[in-house]
């Protein structure tokens, strides 16, 4: 029988397993500096314009996603798959889904930033209309470095290129 793929939006009564999967796709510190607790979750889940999805593959939790929005601008602060899953296309269905939201809610265009040494989050962003439109530097910190981030934005109306 094939895997039954579902989307949820979360709560702050998921903030837990929002911490769970981030500590585990965010292992490597260095992909964006310490795992957020349920606390941040939370904390985060109560701002305006924040927004959070959990994907699911028959009833497991394994990839989430987190935005930010005010008028048509959103932001993707954070995207991550359990290692284990990985490379099956959940983020980029966890991508599409989040930005056809933002593009149903008004949002025209989206930024993020990745480390510049993040390759397969940078592959991922392309493959789904994100364009390089800077460059932050020393933007994160790891174990005594400093790692730049690209910024990068949906290239054209985000309702166009999903
Ligand atoms: C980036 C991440 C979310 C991708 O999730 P995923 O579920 O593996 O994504 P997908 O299977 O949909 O892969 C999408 C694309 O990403 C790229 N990609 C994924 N893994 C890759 C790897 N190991 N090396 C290079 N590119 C890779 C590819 O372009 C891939 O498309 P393709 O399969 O058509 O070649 C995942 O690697 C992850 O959780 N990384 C750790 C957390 C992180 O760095 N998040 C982003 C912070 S800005």
């Amino acid at each position: 029988m094939a895997d039954s793929v579902e989307i949820v939006a979360a709560g702050s009564a998921h903030a837990p397993v929002l911490a769970a999967l981030h500590a585990l796709a965010f292992a490597d510190a260095a992909l964006s500096g310490p795992a957020w607790d349920a606390g941040a979750f939370a904390s985060l889940l109560s701002t305006p314009g924040v927004e959070a999805f959990i994907l699911l593959v028959d009833g497991t939790p394994l990839a989430l996603s987190l935005w930010r929005h005010v008028l048509d601008e959103g932001e993707l602060l954070t995207i991550g798959t359990d290692p284990a899953a990985q490379g099956r296309g959940l983020g980029t269905a966890l991508l599409r889904q989040g930005l056809a939201h933002l593009a149903a809610a008004g949002v025209t265009r989206c930024f993020l930033e990745v480390a510049v040494t993040n390759t397969a989050a940078i592959n991922l962003y392309a493959s789904c209309g994100f364009t390089n439109a800077g460059r932050r530097r020393g933007y994160y910190q790891h174990a005594g470095k400093s790692i730049d981030a690209h910024v990068m934005v949906t290239d054209g109306e985000l309702g166009r290129i999903i």
